[in-house]
């Protein structure tokens, strides 16, 4: 097979147009595994070494938010055996990462249905976000147990119930107090999206909050995913432009006016 080299790409990104926000769906790591005559779970394992990757790569540039899929609702449909290996893994990797996220200034937050995870899981994650509340470089969201559309009835139920109570009158349901009940409260809407492994979907992520996120697909699967094909991804996303329903020529008269500002 022809090798293709990349060009490497942090050279060419424009930190003054980072995104705030890069969301992740993290996929392919069984297909990685098989590839390579492995089990799945040897694709899970070596996918941490991924996000560390991705993790160092964003704070090092200034990225302030990035939220990883690590596990779907639907995910506990897997095989039995494959679940309580993910949630081994999650276990042992929040133990080990508690120092380099310290070091790096990076804030842990977790988004999901957590009390569905083992005892052990939650009881080392509160620990984590605990211990890194007060960092600021970065946040580094796992979505855990995460669904959108429950997501999405969650806020809805609340708001309701704000509503019955009288703390809400209707015209408060507004995007913006929407926004405020879901998960995601405290962040910006991502910028950008990538997907790896090329698949071409959602999977039920952020549904809500990628109304306007530009997505980006990589046909490389996680595991194999390295900092320059973030870079890569945010280079792309750098060259796009980004209408918000408006045309080009409104845009580039906005972009001229604050240039000469
Ligand atoms: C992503 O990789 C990790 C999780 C969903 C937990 P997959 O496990 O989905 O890998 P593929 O898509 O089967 O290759
Ligand atoms: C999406 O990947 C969820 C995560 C990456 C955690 P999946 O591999 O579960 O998605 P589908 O089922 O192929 O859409
Ligand atoms: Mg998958």
């Amino acid at each position: 097979m022809e090798q293709k080299i990349d060009i490497e790409y942090q050279s060419k990104i424009d930190l003054a147009r980072l995104p705030q926000h890069i969301a992740i769906i993290m996929d392919g790591n069984g297909r990685w595994a098989k590839e390579q005559g492995k089990h799945r779970i040897f694709g899970h394992k070596n996918g941490v070494k991924a996000v560390r990757e991705v993790t160092e790569g964003c704070a090092e540039i200034g990225v302030k938010y990035l939220t990883l899929y690590a596990f779907s609702t639907e995910n506990w449909n897997r095989p039995k055996t494959e679940v309580s290996a993910l949630m081994e893994l999650l276990f042992l990797t929040i133990g080990k990462e508690i120092k380099t996220l310290q070091k790096n200034n990076i804030r842990l937050n977790v988004i999901g249905h957590i009390h569905n995870l083992p005892a052990s899981n939650q009881k080392a994650l509160a620990e984590v976000m605990e211990a890194t509340k007060n960092n600021t470089r970065m946040t580094l969201t796992l979505a855990l147990s995460y669904g959108s559309r429950e997501e999405i009835c969650e806020a809805t139920r609340k708001m309701a119930q704000a509503y019955k109570d009288g703390k809400m009158n209707l015209e408060e349901i507004n995007q913006t107090n929407f926004s405020n009940y879901l998960y995601t409260q405290q962040m910006p809407d991502p910028e950008l999206m990538i997907r790896t492994s090329g698949e071409h979907r959602i999977s039920n992520f952020l549904l809500w909050q990628m109304a306007y996120t530009e997505l980006y697909f990589t046909e490389k699967f996680w595991p194999a995913f390295e900092k320059n094909d973030l870079y890569k991804a945010i280079f792309e996303y750098q060259h796009r432009e980004r209408r918000f329903g408006m045309t080009s020529e409104q845009i580039n008269e906005s972009l001229n006016n604050t240039s000469q500002q």
